[in-house]
């Protein structure tokens, strides 16, 4: 189904660290670049290029800090160029240690969505890899105050941790897991929970059924995490109108998908809910 719009012209641009040789572009360029035309984007192509430091010794346990450093600090300025021509900026990568190059380049960074299964939070002292892309968080925030690294003399902290949001983490090192703790104030979590957002088969009985929503999988986990921090002070469950029901189970399983969200939400886990001193 091909869609015709009359969009306008949409401004974008693409510095693309990592990619090699300025002509031909490389296959994925030219990928990104013809598909984003389709949709009526002006791309402005931009190519950096990035030196390799020799005797690029770690400092504590962070690896390549000078290379990484000096990288940055181009990507931050293209990225600032980019900004000030009133474009939106797509950098494609790449390592994520070029989100410390990126974040301040942009400057005005309030939130960051940081979509990953790792927090990258870890410092040049924690770090058990000794991998950038492992830090970049932590170069970012002002409160971990990250400072004397070779390469990142350039580098302001420009992040506060309430301007950051995760989604998606999973695997989180311990030495992260309590630099998260220090750091991230523990506020109060309301959660507004519309079963709308729930894939419509869940909760026939409702209003606005939208295609395309969250599993009962995803929705149950949402709770559970969220119970889990011990900060959620309030939960709203709306949009359930069994009078909306075309069947008697279509009520059924609205009401019995939004209890089990409930449920969740108030400490119910799916392994069993057990406490912790046996
Ligand atoms: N926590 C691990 C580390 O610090 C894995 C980080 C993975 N990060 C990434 N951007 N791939 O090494
Ligand atoms: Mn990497
Ligand atoms: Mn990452
Ligand atoms: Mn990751």
């Amino acid at each position: 189904l091909q869609q015709h719009r009359a969009l306008p012209q949409q401004k974008s641009a693409l510095p693309m660290p990592g990619a090699r040789g300025a002509h031909p572009p490389s296959p994925g360029e030219a990928t990104i670049r013809s598909n984003a035309e389709a949709e009526r984007c002006d791309v402005k192509d931009r190519e950096l290029k990035f030196d390799i430091i020799p005797n690029d010794h770690p400092y504590h346990n962070a690896k390549n800090p000078r290379t990484v450093g000096r990288a940055n600090e181009k990507l931050a300025s293209a990225v600032e160029e980019v900004k000030k021509d009133g474009r939106t900026c797509l950098v494609v990568g790449g390592d994520h240690s070029l989100a410390i190059g990126s974040i301040s380049g942009h400057a005005k960074t309030e939130p960051v969505i940081w979509f990953d299964a790792h927090a990258d939070i870890n410092t040049p002292l924690t770090s058990l890899s000794g991998n950038m892309h492992g830090q970049p968080v932590a170069f970012l925030l002002k409160e971990l105050k990250v400072s004397g690294v070779p390469g990142f003399e350039w580098l302001k902290p420009c992040l506060s941790a309430e301007d950051i949001v995760y989604i998606g983490l999973r695997d989180v090192d311990d030495a992260e897991h309590s630099l998260m703790e220090d750091t991230f104030k523990k506020k109060p979590i309301h959660l507004s929970f519309d079963v709308d957002g729930l894939d419509p088969p869940l909760t026939p009985a409702t209003g606005t059924p939208v295609p395309g929503g969250v599993t009962l999988r995803e929705g149950i986990y949402v709770a559970e995490q969220l119970y889990k921090t011990g900060l959620l002070s309030a939960v709203d469950t709306v949009e359930i109108n069994p009078r909306l029901g075309k069947t008697q189970e279509e009520v059924d399983s609205t009401v019995n998908t939004a209890v089990s969200i409930i449920l969740s939400g108030f400490g119910k886990a799916r392994e069993g809910s057990h406490s912790c001193s046996y």
